[in-house]
């Protein structure tokens, strides 16, 4: 897969270590930065990596922060985003099979590197089912489009796509 990661500079350290596993792993990975522990902001880099997964340059984003959480805030802000904030590998999973997560987000002040990369393989191997999970998502999207009409469309449609909706 092609993957978009990003860090702050608290994130930055571990980001090497996820970067190497990736590779290991057989992934095309490109670095949007942080590239040092100067001081910045994670929302720059929650919003590039949500850019170019949302544009489809990248299938995936990976992000990373002190905590995992602002950087995660931020690229939820971003339409066709649906990024998971993690640290054990049992949501991980579930974000992709039933929320068809495209960005995975971690804190490096919460998990060491081996569980990180744990969750990340776990988060790259999972699938998305579809089935029930697909009229949610879908209104999901909705949301981050602001479009009300289109999630009302989607809650009310009988599409033969979301009939598996229990
Ligand atoms: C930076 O101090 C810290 O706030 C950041 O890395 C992250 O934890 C935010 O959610």
């Amino acid at each position: 897969m092609k993957i978009a990661i990003g860090s702050d500079h608290v994130g930055y350290e571990l980001k090497p270590t996820i970067i190497e596993y990736l590779k290991e792993l057989g992934h095309e990975v490109t670095d949007f930065g942080a590239y040092s522990t100067q001081r910045t902001d994670y929302p720059i880099y929650g919003k590039k990596v949500a850019k170019e997964v949302a544009a489809g340059h990248f299938d995936r984003g990976i992000l990373i922060c002190g905590t995992g959480v602002g950087i995660t805030i931020s690229a939820n802000k971003v339409a066709g985003i649906r990024a998971v904030v993690c640290s054990e590998p049992y949501s991980a999973e579930l974000s992709r099979r039933h929320n068809n997560t495209n960005i995975l987000g971690f804190g490096s002040r919460v998990i060491g590197p081996e569980l990180a990369k744990m969750i990340v393989k776990v988060w790259l191997d999972a699938e998305f089912e579809g089935g029930r999970h697909e009229r949610r998502v879908d209104e999901m999207d909705a949301i981050g489009n602001n479009d009300d009409q289109a999630f009302e469309a989607i809650r009310t449609s009988e599409d033969d796509k979301y009939l598996d909706h229990c």
